[in-house]
């Protein structure tokens, strides 16, 4: 296996060699899983020798982990070229939380794109705002623009590309390169690329967050966060970490490393359906707009095309007129698509979505209500019989 991963080798084949050391896997195929509070030292000398800071690797106290979780975290750091280490969390948005903590203090300022993830915003505007550390939203489609809100106490920006719900693609090397100039701290959610069609570390950025909970996991039993730092801003995210006791449960690391394995696989299937789906519907008459990062009516398509390396199963389309319950009778008529919040298991689901709730700093003129759908594993055929009939309920509803 060492000569293998001395190649450069595909997505499919790193995803299955990731993290899985010799040392950590003892020769069992997916790293075990080692539960662990209390660890045994031979004698006095041997208990004060584990202590101190750096204890990633080394058996030292259940809430530093074992190689259970060390394994998955440095496979996820292995996802991404030129990254110094990845800590892990109990969900995507303690990741979140663990990575603005570590790089702002009070009197900072954040710049967060408008297109969020909603609980991102709500930490900015609730307990980081608390702890008198101020954002600024700012509209997803600015790129170099960014320069133009940098102020004398703005620290850290924070991308999320696609945007949640909406998808807007950022310009992201132009941000990176405003970032870099003055000194700026770069945070990507990266949660709908995942690193095998984003490498955000290698693109410039410092901190690049998972919710691992979606595509990593894949099979929606888990909730699970990494992030994974560029060189240089490792130490202060795992020293802010440790401070704020985080740790995962060696089953769900355990779990997440297994979902992993196939993730590359599930992705490309994942894509290949959603674009069939994407396209099928944009052809609708029913429907207004396929926010859909590959599909051109998405704001910031030409980010998409020019920087990623593929696209992922979740996207948004919005209806042509209609209202809340037009919107209702299309998703309680589908059969395939569950109703539910995440996304990035093997199910499909569809969410109805009102972005304009969440944004402050521009403003959406939909031509009606707008829909999510998370596109699964099943055959995209059936998937699409089964949003044939939703749009039929639709029309009959909206009359
Ligand atoms: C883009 C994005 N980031 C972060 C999260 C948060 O992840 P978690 O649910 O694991 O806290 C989500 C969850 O839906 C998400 O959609």
């Amino acid at each position: 296996m060492s000569d293998a991963a001395d190649r450069p080798v595909g997505d499919a084949t790193r995803v299955v060699a990731a993290g899985r050391r010799a040392e950590w896997t003892g020769g069992i195929v997916n790293p075990p899983v080692w539960r662990a509070s209390t660890i045994l030292y031979d004698d006095v000398a041997a208990l004060r020798a584990a202590g101190g800071r750096d204890t990633h690797h080394r058996l030292f106290y259940g809430r530093r982990g074992t190689p259970t979780q060390w394994s998955l975290a440095d496979a996820l750091t292995t996802l991404e070229p030129g990254a110094e280490a990845t800590f892990l969390y109990p969900s995507g948005v303690a990741a979140l939380a663990a990575a603005l903590l570590s790089v702002l203090s009070p009197g900072d300022e954040l710049l967060l794109v408008d297109s969020a993830y909603d609980p991102t915003r709500s930490m900015a505007t609730g307990l980081l705002k608390r702890f008198g550390i101020a954002t600024r939203f700012y509209d997803p489609l600015i790129g170099a623009g960014i320069a133009d809100l940098i102020g004398d106490r703005t620290r850290a920006i924070l991308l999320e590309s696609p945007g949640s719900l909406t998808f807007e693609v950022q310009d992201l090397p132009a941000i990176v390169a405003v970032a870099k100039a003055r000194g700026l701290v770069t945070l990507l959610d990266n949660t709908w690329a995942t690193p095998l069609f984003f490498p955000a570390i290698e693109r410039g950025i410092d901190l690049s967050i998972l919710a691992c909970t979606k595509y990593v996991v894949g099979h929606s039993d888990v909730m699970i966060g990494s992030v994974t730092a560029a060189p240089g801003h490792f130490a202060k995210l795992r020293d802010t970490s440790f401070q704020l006791g985080q740790v995962v449960s060696p089953d769900d690391a355990w779990l997440a490393s297994r979902g992993l394995r196939t993730m590359a696989v599930r992705l490309a299937q994942h894509q290949r359906s959603a674009l069939a789906i994407a396209h099928w519907l944009a052809a609708r008459p029913e429907v207004a707009a396929v926010l859909h990062p590959a599909l051109p009516d998405c704001p910031g398509h030409a980010h998409f095309v020019r920087d990623f390396k593929g696209s992922s199963g979740l996207f948004s389309f919005v209806l042509a007129g209609g209202d809340e319950a037009a919107r209702a009778a299309l998703i309680d008529t589908l059969r395939l698509f569950g109703i539910g919040y995440s996304w990035g298991g093997f199910e499909s689901l569809a969410l109805p979505v009102d972005p304009q709730r969440y944004r402050t700093a521009t403003r959406r003129d939909d031509a009606g209500p707008m829909v999510r759908l998370q596109i699964g594993l099943e055959d995209t055929d059936d998937l699409i019989a089964d949003l044939d009939a939703g749009l039929a309920a639709f029309r009959a509803a909206r009359g």
